[in-house]
């Protein structure tokens, strides 16, 4: 119905359409989504990239949800613990071991901070050491701290087949803290379309956004290659150079993402300066154009310069997933009041 409203008679969804179509599933737009929190200013996933975050006045929190052995919901992005904890030192027999490995209080022995400053000593600070991981319901605590900035969640399903049953204890943990009540406040994503679906059961009225990239899993590649296969060692400069096989290939992704009850997509964006945040460009605007005329919102991952949130801008994009949401909201015109250092210190980092 809403679709039928939105498409104009050419067909296309201009950015007012798709405007409106953000605002009816309680969306701002276009969206600032803090990616694993303010993450280029502070360790992913950690108190102070959150609190940064929310006081910098991003949309939304985003966070990976895993859980742990005992079954208690945890924000953590990899499939294991090695790059962001010491868990090679407290637990070496283990330190490969999934997050499902590990009980609560052992992931809240780690220490989740001392790696930001290590690879990050420009932005370290010893306030950082002995971060640690967050639960989800203490990123619900972080969001609701701040009523004058109020952000909402932006929940990823990550490694779900591990996690049997995940979907249905996020909307336990949801609707125990009231969080399903307000349109828009919560917004559901997974790059496997069977946990989106399942999302969609457990949770019917939450928006919900299928992650889109090239490869395996997800688009079939025009180069039928992986990373892996093509031997090349710039991940970035392999990506950049990575298409859908077809359009008929990437608008099936479309759909997919339709009949798993998504109302967007959250596609991959090559970046100006490549690096590892760079994937094959899927926004292109062709590409954002068939998505919009399904009647579907697009947020594009992860993009930090203002160049790039440029391009991606144009290209008809109707929000970013980012590590720098200062730079963002200040791209945007909404500048935060205070910036990045300044905000972290008011919180003792
Ligand atoms: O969730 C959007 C984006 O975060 C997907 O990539 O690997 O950072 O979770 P990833
Ligand atoms: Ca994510």
């Amino acid at each position: 119905m809403i679709c039928a409203l939105l498409l104009s008679a050419g067909g296309q969804v201009q950015a007012g359409e798709a405007a409106a179509l953000a605002k009816a599933q309680g969306i701002p737009y276009p969206a600032v989504i803090a990616h694993r929190g303010a993450s280029f200013d502070a360790p992913e996933s950690t108190a102070p990239a959150y609190l940064l975050a929310r006081d910098l006045g991003a949309d939304y929190l985003e966070l990976d949800l895993q859980r742990s052995r005992d079954g208690v919901l945890v924000a953590v992005h990899d499939d294991n613990l090695l790059r962001t904890s010491d868990v090679a030192q407290r637990f070496p027999e283990r330190k490969g071991s999934p997050v499902s490995a590990f009980t609560l209080a052992e992931l809240k022995s780690l220490d989740a901070g001392s790696w930001y400053n290590q690879a990050y000593p420009e932005r370290a600070r010893p306030a950082f050491v002995g971060q640690k991981i967050l639960t989800l319901d203490e990123v619900l605590d972080i969001a609701e701290g701040n009523p004058a900035k109020a952000p909402g969640l932006y929940i990823e399903t990550k490694v779900p087949n591990l996690f049997p049953g995940i979907e249905a204890d996020l909307q336990a943990a949801l609707q125990k803290r009231g969080w399903l009540d307000r349109p828009g406040r919560v917004v559901l994503q997974s790059f496997d379309r069977g946990s989106l679906a399942l999302l969609h059961k457990a949770i019917p009225h939450v928006p919900k956004v299928l992650l889109l990239w090239v490869g395996k899993g997800s688009i079939e590649p025009a180069s039928g290659q992986s990373f892996a296969e093509s031997g090349e060692a710039d991940k970035a400069a392999f990506y950049a150079r990575q298409q859908p096989k077809s359009k008929a290939e990437f608008e099936r992704w479309l759909d997919y993402a339709k009949a798993a009850g998504a109302i967007g997509t959250g596609p991959s964006a090559a970046l100006s300066e490549g690096g590892a945040q760079s994937y094959a460009d899927l926004v292109q605007p062709w590409m954002n154009n068939m998505t919009h005329d399904k009647g579907l919102l697009v947020h594009v991952y992860t993009v930090d310069d203002p160049v790039d949130f440029k391009n991606v801008m144009e290209a008809g994009v109707d929000g970013i997933f980012t590590n720098r949401s200062g730079e963002l909201l200040r791209y945007y015109g909404r500048p935060p009041s205070e910036d990045e250092g300044a905000l972290l210190r008011a919180h003792g980092y």
